[in-house]
């Protein structure tokens, strides 16, 4: 692989300063950039690199930015999308840990490149060691002069704030985000108008995750097209896997895009320990669609897990063994899910609800085998059918692990205590 871009940070004598990231050819790309680039040749530079949006969508991220209007009189921001709170996912956790002032020169760059001369970082309320650090790194950058007025001796100027969420998943969802950030209640907005457009304080802005900018500088400095040619086809660049649960080495490891599942858990996450069976995969953090361990050969790509029903999310993927509890798994997923929605809309506030208590009451031993198909109808009721795709979430894993896995409920709902006999009676979905 052509070199660990990222990553090559995490271990790095000295630790996480500036002084030892400029050391490694830090705040090269900004200059060079401020010096003789046009702000459009940034754009088009991040558009040839194929870059993806790494918070989950995968949404072109050069493509995003050209959507800024440049003829508007309006002040635009930027936001990094530092939430990270959906379940298996921790790589932007590493980014900031390990990786702060590339971040921030990411930052830069995108900032240039779209106009603004703020940029906020929205962290999630729990991450209180990561939020510390950033501001103590800020302050660093603008002693140094390179946040600030006439960064560089230009005429390019920038002020980076962090904001604090105070711990609701919805808050990653980009419009949530923006309300929290003006001080309103975390509610998804209708779209469009889309941020690029109307986002934070009615001003144009861009939403991006911290990973997504934290490979900017790397493809200002390299270059778009060896940044695309090191992934698959639409899928440029470099991905940092989490790779979480049942395997020997669990952690963060930085792969070209559309390595395949099966290495990434068999080669990078050591296997699984001795003895046991694959059963089930989350690729793409929890709302991901399950996989079966037949289904482990798929390149961890947006397309080709696109492809196969599934997606790569976050890329948080969770291992399961032949000793998990597939019920109990899916009723994990679903409170998370229940307890994180919002409430704005009912399918979604209702839904997680009622699939909740159902597989509640499957995991009790008062399973019926009718409510295997109530779960079906529940999340076919919720998707599609709410204003972010908080819905969709929650009714993804309750429509796969009921299909991929449906003998292990229809084993939970005869086997408990046997009051599933008595399943064909018309029951309401809410005991
Ligand atoms: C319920 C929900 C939670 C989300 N959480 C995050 C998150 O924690 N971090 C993130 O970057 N994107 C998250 N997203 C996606 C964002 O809405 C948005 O697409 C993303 O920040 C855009 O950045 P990108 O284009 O760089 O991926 C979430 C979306 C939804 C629907």
């Amino acid at each position: 692989m052509a070199g660990k871009i990222i990553s090559k940070f995490f271990d790095i004598d000295g630790g996480n300063t500036i002084d030892v990231y400029e050391r490694h050819g830090g705040y090269q790309s900004i200059r060079r950039v401020l010096k003789k680039m046009a702000p459009g040749q940034v754009t088009d530079e991040v558009l040839k690199s194929n870059l993806r949006g790494l918070g989950g969508a995968g949404f072109p991220a050069g493509r995003k930015w050209s959507f800024i209007p440049k003829d508007s009189p309006k002040p635009k921001f930027l936001v990094v999308n530092a939430d990270e709170s959906e379940p298996g996912t921790f790589k932007d956790r590493y980014i900031m840990d390990r990786y702060t002032h590339g971040l921030f020169e990411g930052i830069m760059i995108a900032s240039y490149a779209i106009g603004a001369n703020k940029a906020f970082i929205y962290i999630r309320g729990e991450y209180v060691r990561q939020a510390e650090n950033l501001v103590e790194q800020i302050k660093c950058a603008y002693d140094r002069g390179y946040l600030g007025k006439r960064i560089f001796g230009t005429n390019f100027n920038l002020d980076l704030v962090v904001h604090r969420g105070a711990g609701a998943y919805i808050c990653g969802e980009e419009t949530a985000l923006l309300e929290s950030l003006e001080g309103k209640k975390g509610w998804p907005r209708m779209k469009p108008p889309f941020p690029a457009i109307e986002g934070a304080f009615k001003c144009p802005t861009i939403v991006n995750n911290v990973e997504t900018i934290a490979y900017v500088p790397t493809i200002l400095q390299e270059g778009g097209e060896w940044f695309s040619e090191l992934g698959s086809e639409r899928n440029g660049g470099l991905k940092l896997y989490g790779v979480s649960g049942h395997v020997k080495k669990p952690g963060v490891y930085e792969l070209p895009m559309g390595t395949s599942l099966r290495e990434i858990i068999y080669e990078h996450a050591g296997g699984l320990q001795d003895g046991r069976k694959l059963k089930a995969v989350v690729p793409g953090g929890s709302s991901a669609p399950v996989l079966t361990a037949d289904e482990i050969d798929v390149k961890m790509d947006y397309d080709s897990l696109a492809k196969i029903g599934s997606m790569l999310g976050s890329a948080g993927v969770i291992v399961m063994d032949d000793t998990t509890d597939i019920v109990r798994a899916l009723y994990v997923v679903t409170r998370f899910y229940h307890h994180e929605s919002c409430g704005q809309c009912t399918p979604c506030r209702e839904g997680t609800g009622w699939a909740e208590r159902i597989l509640k009451r499957i995991l009790d031993g008062n399973g019926r085998s009718v409510d295997i198909d109530n779960l079906l109808n529940i999340a076919g009721n919720i998707m599609g059918n709410t204003i972010c795709p908080l819905g969709d979430a929650a009714a993804l894993p309750l429509k796969s692990y009921l299909t991929k896995f449906r003998a292990d409920f229809e084993a939970a709902v005869s086997d408990r205590n046997g009051v599933g006999k008595v399943a064909d009676e018309p029951v309401s979905l809410l005991n």
